[in-house]
């Protein structure tokens, strides 16, 4: 239940719904928000960008974080909240992350050896999951490669 988290816990999927605002979905019009928090304190909005050409367009979460890790390098992801709607409003279930995802949350942990604590916002429920690993077992990264 979001008042069972912290006030800090609680902006960030706060955050993470303002995001939605800026959502370009006019083809699914299922709108994503992702809300990032930096060690620096700093909070990164992102949300779906779709194309006419459907494959060309980006999740919330991954528009969140590589331009997280594109203008903050030095700063470790401390946490991320997603939450998404329909035409509905916002989805009564938590919000599950899609697979590229969920690998793209799962590199950006292991590049800064940080769980990063991950908020699956729902208005029934909201999933607080402490690692992206929890989310992504059987993983395949950077050890496959001998790096
Ligand atoms: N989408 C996200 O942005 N994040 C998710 O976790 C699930 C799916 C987007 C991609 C696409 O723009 C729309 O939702 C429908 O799949």
């Amino acid at each position: 239940d979001i008042n069972e988290l912290s006030p800090d816990e609680q902006k960030l999927i706060e955050i993470s719904k303002e995001a939605i605002k800026n959502s370009y979905s006019p083809y699914s019009n299922f709108k994503v928000g992702a809300a990032v928090l930096l060690d620096n304190g700093e909070i990164i909005r992102g949300s779906n960008q779709e194309n006419a050409a459907y494959p060309s367009g980006l999740c919330a979460e991954r528009v969140a974080l590589f331009y997280a890790n594109a203008n903050y390098p030095e700063n470790k992801v401390i946490a991320i909240a997603i939450t998404a709607a329909n035409d509905k409003g916002i989805l009564q279930f938590p919000i599950a992350p899609c697979g590229s995802c969920r690998q793209v949350m799962l590199e950006t942990e292991q590049r800064f050896n940080k769980s990063i604590r991950t908020f699956l916002m729902g208005n029934d429920k909201i999933y607080r999951i402490d690692s992206v690993e929890q989310l992504l077992p059987l993983h395949f990264n950077r050890n496959f490669l001998s790096l």
